[in-house]
Parts: C-alpha cells; structure tokens; sequence
C-alpha cells in the first residue's frame, strides 16, 4: 500500500482490512456472548460506521435488529464540540437492550449526546461499541463497554471514515503523516 493524498493533506497506510476484519470478529462474539439470550438493537451512528456496521452485522451469530441515527461534530482534522443531531431513530426502543455502534470515538463529546439521547428514549440498557478508540482524546466520564482497537491521538480516514467528506470508501485505514 501506498500514501494517499485527499484535499491537501498525504496520508500514510496504517490498518489493513484483515486487522480490522480480525478485531471486529473477536468484538462479534464478545458481544454476543453477552446477548445471545436477547434480541438486542445495534444503532449506527451514521455516515462513519456504514462499513464497520455492515461487517459486523455478518460476523454477529444472534438475533437481533437494527437502526440508524445521524450526528456530526467534525468539521475537518477538528471536532467542533458542539454536536448537532441531523436524523433520529426512526424506531421504538423503550424497554430494548440497545448498542450504539460508533466508528470511532475521540474526544466522547459525540458519544455523550448519543448516550443521552438514547437513554432518554427509556432503553432497558444502553452499551457502546467502537471500532476504534483514542484513549489520549477522550475527555469523558462514560464508560465504553466494547472496543475494536486504541489508536493514538493522529487523525485517521478510510473504512467510512472521512477527511472532510473524502476518503470513507477506502477499505483500509491511513493515518495522516503530519497533524499541523
Ligand atoms: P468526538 O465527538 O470528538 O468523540 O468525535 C467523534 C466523531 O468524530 C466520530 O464519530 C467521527 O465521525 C469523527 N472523528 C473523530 N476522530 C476522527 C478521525 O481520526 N478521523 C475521521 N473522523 C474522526
Ligand atoms: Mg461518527
């Protein structure tokens, strides 16, 4: 694999397809082990999980429903802090077992607002699965129940992951080579 360019910055690669094919495996069936009694409501977080979302749907052997809702904080390498909600869950989820599925979480500011929402929809629980963590970034209190792979504090695109928009049907993971 080579470094790629998208808008004005190089990225370097740095997650292959089979690593990630490999971590979201183990997560399928940590997950299911945990709800192979229920039939849980895995809710993506739209427009980044797409690719993560899918393959772990594949590889996760219980019943179990699915639904999506759209938030953004990014503007750019920056999350902005302020996170609107652009589509909700178009689906009752009182009294379900319900996991939000994120491709990655950084600073949690998004997750926070997620974790509320949903909670105030009157879930009988509510768990967080990510993909990817940044545990240097994360400012929050709230625990994240089901992780993929930590990563360090860089800016990364590809598996649905974007850089300003660009960059989410790649599907391998690159790391940005400079963070200026
Ligand atoms: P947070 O609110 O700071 O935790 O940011 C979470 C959201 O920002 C994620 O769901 C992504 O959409 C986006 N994001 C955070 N870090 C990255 C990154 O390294 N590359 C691309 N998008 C990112
Ligand atoms: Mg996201």
């Amino acid at each position: 694999m080579d470094e790629i360019t998208i808008h004005d910055k190089t990225f370097v690669p740095y997650i292959t397809f089979e690593e990630l094919e490999h971590a979201i495996k183990m997560m399928a069936n940590t997950i299911y082990q945990q709800y192979r009694n229920e039939t849980p409501i895995f809710v993506g977080v739209l427009n980044g999980v797409v690719m993560f979302m899918s393959d772990f749907l594949k590889q996760y052997k219980g019943s179990c429903e699915i639904s999506f809702l759209q938030m953004q904080s990014y503007e750019g390498l920056k999350s902005t802090g302020k996170v609107r909600n652009l589509m909700d869950i178009g689906m009752d989820i009182s009294n379900r077992h319900v996991i939000i599925m994120e491709d990655i979480v950084d600073t949690g500011n998004t997750l926070e607002a997620l974790y509320d929402l949903v909670r105030k929809k009157s879930a009988k629980s509510v768990k967080i699965a990510t993909l990817l963590y940044k545990p240097e970034a994360y400012k929050k209190d709230l625990d994240i129940d089901f992780i993929g792979m930590s990563i360090p504090d860089k800016f990364v695109v590809g598996y649905g992951l974007d850089y300003n928009r660009l960059g989410r049907n790649l599907p391998d993971i690159y790391q940005v080579k400079t963070n200026e």
